[in-house]
């Protein structure tokens, strides 16, 4: 494993290893990661059973199961990992944007630890923590262009250095993962729809009728809004009975409009910028239509391609590990114990 980043701080020794917690939605994660590339153990506890009878996250039961959750999840990363907490050199934490319930109790539970083991804490963004999951396994480095899409944001960044993200565009309504939750629901599938849609969709094989064009958007913006009320306005269409016969068929080629949109913006901003080296990040990025398409366009040695694992799409701390490791080359830990966590990006 090559790591040629330059780092500047001297408390940077050859083993940073650091534990992360991430709280920030309906996952509680720890993790320990070496290096900003080496995953020493990795736990993710989801709530999505809890939450599914509901059909969505609520916030209060999220924060809730979180601290219940959270002391277990912590003795069993150390214990994978088979290390102390006096063996870490820093902790690290998601700090927003996502639930602030959910936020406050893995930063306090991280605030608590630095503070009685006097170790450096760093804050870290979710968002730059999903493209962080690219540098996991891999020798990736900067420049390179991310479409990052996860249930709350559809963002296509730049990555100008190890910390330094430039986002060049993103949706001016519905998130994808949001797009797919909803149409996903409208197929009668259980939250989040996401990967289930992904599922049925899989299931067809040959031709499609069905198609769903395109949104067309100034600049390297999104839209799904527009994708999202054409599947409903098909439903009404066809009928219910035509509808239940053809869901994995409109599953289908509703995912591969998705992805068809993303290969479009990334494929403008190449030729803009002149980058070929291109990752995808967040939830959504685990999709099998979206990984497909992105495999078969970027294809070295035109284009270099990275893509997580599946287990570092979705929400994880290695990924937040992963990014306050690159974070922490860049300026000195900070000591601080009193950052406010975030809903917002
Ligand atoms: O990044 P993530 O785990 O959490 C957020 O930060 O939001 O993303 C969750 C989103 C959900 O909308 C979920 O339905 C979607 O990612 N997702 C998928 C797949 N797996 C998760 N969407 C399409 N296909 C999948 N296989
Ligand atoms: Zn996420």
């Amino acid at each position: 494993m090559r790591h040629s980043l330059p780092c500047a701080n001297a408390i940077i020794s050859t083993h940073m290893r650091i534990l992360s917690i991430e709280t920030s939605c309906d996952e509680t994660a720890v993790a320990i990661v070496e290096n900003g590339r080496k995953v020493l153990a990795n736990q993710v506890l989801s709530q999505i059973i809890k939450h599914k009878t509901w059909g969505g996250v609520i916030p209060e039961l999220a924060s809730r199961l979180h601290l219940e959750a959270i002391n277990d999840l912590l003795a069993e990363t150390l214990k994978e990992a088979q290390l102390k907490i006096e063996n870490i050199e820093a902790l690290a934490v998601t700090s927003g944007p996502g639930l602030t319930g959910s936020l406050m109790v893995g930063a306090n539970v991280a605030k608590t630890l630095a503070w009685i083991h006097n170790k450096p804490l760093i804050q870290v963004n979710h968002l730059y923590g999903h493209v962080c999951a690219n540098f996991i396994d891999t020798d990736l480095e900067p420049p390179f262009i991310c479409m990052l899409a996860s249930g709350g944001h559809t963002q296509v960044i730049k990555m100008n250095s190890f910390t330094d993200m430039e986002i060049l565009g993103e949706t001016i309504d519905d998130a994808a993962g949001e797009a797919f939750d909803k149409v996903a629901r409208l197929m009668g599938l259980p939250y989040p729809g996401g990967p289930h849609l992904d599922k049925l969709a899989q299931t067809v094989q040959g031709n499609n009728n069905y198609s769903f064009p395109v949104a067309r958007v100034a600049g390297l913006d999104f839209s799904f809004s527009g994708l999202k009320t054409a599947v409903l306005r098909l439903k009404e269409k066809i009928g219910e009975e035509v509808w239940e016969r053809d869901k994995a068929l409109i599953a289908n080629a509703f995912q591969n409009c998705v992805a068809k949109t993303f290969l479009n913006r990334i494929e403008q901003t190449i030729e803009s910028s002149d980058i070929r080296r291109v990752v995808l990040a967040g939830g959504v990025s685990a999709n099998s239509a979206i990984r497909a398409a992105f495999k078969n366009k970027f294809q070295a040695p035109d284009y270099e391609l990275v893509i997580p694992s599946l287990k570092y799409c979705t929400d994880n701390a290695a990924m937040i590990g992963s990014a306050a490791y690159f974070q922490a080359c860049k300026q000195d830990l900070a000591v601080d114990y009193k950052f406010e966590v975030y809903s917002r990006a």
